[in-house]
């Protein structure tokens, strides 16, 4: 998708050079910067460090985190090597299961490669990990702009407004986004549509990339406080909401961004339709329980005590509450299966209970 009307994936090589590059998140939308992955430590910090985000986004960096393992092993130690950064990989955030998928996807691939072919074969299965994530979003798109297109009709092409938590768009995969692609996709097409973003503290990253993505796609858009989303609903106001998944159980209950459940509750009680758009490398089928099964993660208090944000010409970092206050900084929440009206993957929309028969 477009940041100032150039088109950018979120991670990329160069031909014949030994890195990767990322866009360093943490410091959109102020600024755009770049950032060089060269070998498995700066993978691991660019995924615990919040460089990259995003469930989708997270899978595709650890299988290229194990692609630059392979540029620093020799024949005598590749397996040892190998073994140790996926190791390290596995552990940089609990939630996101398409880290677990992407590792094992490269696993597999590794086990049976002689050494000699081992940094070619790292590198063609990472590429292909990040191009399935391009069409396996594209083709969610596919299938939500129907859910976007049958709303215009009803409303005889009044504008239909959506609201969305998170960032679940492209910068959180690697083109399109899950939640986002379907609103690109009735964008591009020409439905009158409108997006209410959640700011999503405590990182914000409703304010900070969705923001930034709809406004460089040109998408209309309106930012609101994270407790706004029941009023709006009860005033008719919103007519679906999409959001995306970090772990989505085979029984069809969603983790997401920590406030995602709260928005899941509201549209229950507004009969408002409410969609989980995510790959299948999102989905756990060996879960059975999102509540009981699904690790939650819990990150820093500094980041629910301090905001950053622009003054002036300078990113600040500031202190929102008494400096001795303690904070409780849960990431995702789990929304039950009974709250959800469709997941939107790359197979088609299926109802909670019938996910496992979309796959099969
Ligand atoms: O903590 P983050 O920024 O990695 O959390 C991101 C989300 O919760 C997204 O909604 C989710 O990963 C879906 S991304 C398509």
């Amino acid at each position: 998708m477009l940041i100032d009307k150039k088109p950018f994936h979120t991670i990329w090589t160069e031909p014949g050079k030994a890195a990767v590059w990322v866009i360093d998140q943490r410091k959109l939308p102020h600024q755009l910067s770049v950032i060089e992955l060269k070998n498995p430590e700066d993978a691991c910090s660019a995924i615990k460090d919040m460089i990259i985000r995003g469930a989708p986004l997270i899978g595709v960096t650890a299988a290229f985190g194990v692609y630059l393992a392979t540029l620093n092993s020799n024949k005598d130690n590749y397996k040892a090597v190998l073994e140790k950064a996926i190791n390290s990989l596995s552990k940089t955030r609990p939630t996101a299961v398409n880290l677990h998928w992407a590792l094992g996807r490269m696993k597999e691939k590794l086990a049976p490669c002689p050494f000699e072919k081992l940094t070619r074969t790292a590198l063609e299965e990472a590429e292909k990990i990040k191009q399935e994530d391009i069409v396996m979003c594209k083709r969610i798109g596919e299938h939500g702009l129907k859910l976007i297109e049958e709303i215009s009709k009803k409303k005889k092409g009044e504008p239909v407004n959506i609201l969305t938590h998170c960032n679940a768009g492209w910068l959180a995969c690697v083109d399109w986004g899950t939640a986002t692609s379907p609103i690109y996709q009735a964008h591009k097409k020409g439905i009158k549509l409108h997006v209410w973003i959640d700011e999503t503290r405590p990182r914000n990253q409703g304010a900070n990339l969705t923001a930034f993505e709809l406004l460089n796609e040109n998408v209309p858009h309106t930012l609101i406080a994270d407790n706004t989303g029941g009023h709006l609903m009860q005033h008719g106001m919103v007519d679906m909401a999409i959001v995306g998944a970090d772990r989505i159980t085979s029984n069809g209950d969603a983790a997401n961004k920590i406030g995602t459940y709260l928005k899941a509750l509201a549209a229950n009680d507004n009969k408002i339709p409410f969609y989980v758009a995510a790959p299948s490398s999102t989905i756990d089928w060996d879960l059975t329980d999102g509540l009981k099964q699904i690790p939650i993660e819990q990150r820093n208090e500094e980041e629910v005590k301090y905001v950053h944000g622009l003054n002036g010409k300078e990113i600040q970092k500031v202190l929102i509450c008494p400096e001795k206050t303690p904070a409780a900084n849960y990431g995702f929440d789990v929304t039950p299966a009974r709250l959800i009206t469709g997941i939107i993957t790359e197979r088609g929309i299926a109802e909670t209970n019938s996910l496992r028969a979309l796959f099969t």
